[in-house]
């Protein structure tokens, strides 16, 4: 019983996100507007945090609109005794799931329609005596009821709350996922708090775009690097690994370095003919690359690589089929290493509509690292309006 209040109490607090002060970072700002929850460096830690009293609670519903077409993430988090009671709501396969941690019990259920569609979507979550409620577009669609011997009922102390991201460890998760959410949140109103919440000093706050398709968007101010050992490997040394890209775009498309070895797939010069430059950094040979959408086929073979069935570098010398193995980078968008002046000219620009690797659509929310400004799952369309 009592674990059902804190979870009521969770799921009041949640809608109305509220930045924790955290000393540091100094910003606050309003959980009302619209927020991108994409675009910082830390991938667990909120957005948006803030803190409230319980005693301060008058409304245990918190509502809100929300878009992505992101499968999987952090939407937000809710706690109460610094973190020893929690409640998260994420995305999973694009489904919402919701995790509940109280006393010995851990709780995970995940149900109702998929919300990645790219629509907005209004979310409600409310506490209805020992059950949680998660209302999508006005119908219940996951009903949680919980109840513990062990706890007290508690209504003293502090309630967190955080948007994009936990407070508490991912280790004490009962099922993991991967937290980036590439999603915006509009209209929020969490548990009738009108407080401002504190910033991620490493978010980047970036507009949310009034129209969005699937695909990877580069702003070209970023890139995205892969450890090939991560990625799908060799099937058969005849086809070797076969990397297809669709979208339309301009500057450098991918490149990949080992140690003693650096290979750029990219453009010359953006400002004439678009061009793509093969072959070493230094670069030989160049060929068309259309501006308007395109797919681009790029094999690697155990001794060259081949760029849309032309071969364009061959080496006795080195075994890509190992390299890969191993681990190599292989970045889209750009040059890892390459000065500042150097990036900025040939950063990508564009959206990247799908990427795959040996068939498998590889999901940039995995990259080794990712730049803050690409958006991993949504590109803006033509109109690059923006949402405010
Ligand atoms: C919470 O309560 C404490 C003590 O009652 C008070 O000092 C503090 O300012 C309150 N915090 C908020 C956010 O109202
Ligand atoms: C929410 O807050 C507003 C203004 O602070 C207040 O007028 C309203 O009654 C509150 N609603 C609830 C359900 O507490
Ligand atoms: C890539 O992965 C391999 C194998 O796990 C590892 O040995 C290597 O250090 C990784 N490289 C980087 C740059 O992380």
């Amino acid at each position: 019983m009592n674990y059902l209040r804190v979870v009521v109490v969770v799921f009041l607090l949640g809608p109305y996100l509220i930045m924790l002060g955290r000393g540091a970072s100094g910003n606050q700002i309003s959980a009302r507007r619209v927020i991108n929850l994409a675009h910082r460096q830390s991938a667990w830690t909120p957005i948006l945090q803030t803190s409230a009293n319980l005693s301060d609670i008058r409304s245990i519903r918190s509502f809100f609109e929300f878009r992505t077409l992101d499968p999987e993430g952090t939407i937000f988090y809710g706690d109460t005794k610094e973190g020893k009671d929690w409640f998260v709501l994420a995305l999973r396969d694009g489904i919402p799931e919701m995790q509940i941690g109280k006393a010995d019990i851990l709780v995970s259920i995940k149900g109702g329609r998929r919300l990645n569609d790219g629509a907005w979507h209004l979310l409600e979550l409310r506490s209805e005596g020992k059950f949680v409620v998660l209302e999508v577009n006005n119908n219940p669609e996951l009903v949680v009821g919980l109840r513990s011997e062990l706890t007290e009922d508690e209504l003293t102390g502090k309630i967190r709350l955080g948007l994009g991201g936990m407070l508490v460890d991912k280790q004490k998760l009962f099922n993991p996922f991967q937290p980036d959410m590439d999603a915006c949140v509009r209209g929020g109103h969490w548990l009738n708090l009108s407080t401002l919440w504190d910033t991620d000093p490493t978010w980047d706050p970036r507009p949310c775009f009034s129209e969005i398709k699937r695909g990877s968007y580069f702003p070209g101010t970023g890139m995205v690097t892969f450890n090939t050992s991560d990625l799908p490997g060799v099937k058969t040394e005849e086809a070797g690994i076969t990397i297809q890209i669709f979208g339309s775009w301009t500057g450098t498309l991918l490149s990949l370095q080992s140690t003693d070895f650096e290979y750029v797939l990219g453009e010359l010069d953006e400002h004439t003919d678009v061009k793509v430059q093969m072959g070493l950094k230094e670069g030989s040979e160049t060929a068309a690359l259309p501006r308007e959408p395109a797919a681009l086929t790029f094999n690697i073979l155990k001794h060259s690589l081949v760029v849309n069935s032309k071969p364009d570098r061959e080496t006795e010398s080195l075994d890509f089929f190992s390299m890969w193995k191993k681990g190599m980078l292989l970045t889209f968008g750009g040059v890892p290493g390459e000065s500042e002046d150097a990036k900025r000219s040939h950063h990508l620009r564009g959206c990247l509509e799908k990427i795959l690797v040996q068939e498998q659509v590889i999901d940039l929310d995995q990259a080794l690292y990712k730049h803050s400004t690409v958006s991993s799952h949504s590109c803006p369309t033509e109109a690059m309006n923006e949402l405010t």
